[in-house]
């Protein structure tokens, strides 16, 4: 009735190969899921692109903590984005002492560039979204 290679050995080997073809289908989906950009919210997207200035590790460490890292000359800086505006800290930075006379943070004359860096990155510190 059916051909004589239709036998169990066939289709014994036949199962096999279909079930490592959808083990190796499944993996590469799965990879696909977890390294893809798009499964990541917009918000999310927008977080992780955010790095952490060089100019936060070469100057502002010595007097600011983030995550108690840091020196304790100035505040700690973890939640500054929910305590001011973007506007109100890239003008604090551009001249600290026009707001505070006293103040003990000098003016470190950043550039425009390396201004919009570390406002963009302050400002997302915070806890709520
Ligand atoms: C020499 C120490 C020193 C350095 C370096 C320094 N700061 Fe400050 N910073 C301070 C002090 C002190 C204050 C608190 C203001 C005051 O009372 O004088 C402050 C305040 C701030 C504030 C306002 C915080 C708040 O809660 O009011 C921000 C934002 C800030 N600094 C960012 C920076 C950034 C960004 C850098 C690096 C470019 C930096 N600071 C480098 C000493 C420093």
């Amino acid at each position: 009735m059916f051909p004589k290679f239709l036998n169990f050995k066939f289709f014994s080997l036949l199962t096999l190969i279909l079930l490592i073809g959808l083990t190796i289908f499944f993996f590469e989906i799965k990879k696909k899921a977890s390294t893809s950009p798009s499964t990541l919210s917009p918000i999310e997207k927008e977080l992780t692109s955010i790095k952490k200035p060089q100019i936060w590790d070469q100057v502002c460490i010595h007097c600011h903590s983030l995550g108690g890292e840091g020196g304790d000359t100035g505040p700690a800086l973890d939640l500054v984005g929910d305590k001011y505006s973007p506007e109100y800290i890239a003008s604090w930075l551009k001249d600290p002492s026009k707001i505070k006379h006293d103040t003990l943070m000098p003016n470190f004359e950043l550039k425009d560039s390396e201004l919009i860096e570390m406002v963009t990155f302050l400002t997302h510190l915070k806890k709520t979204i």
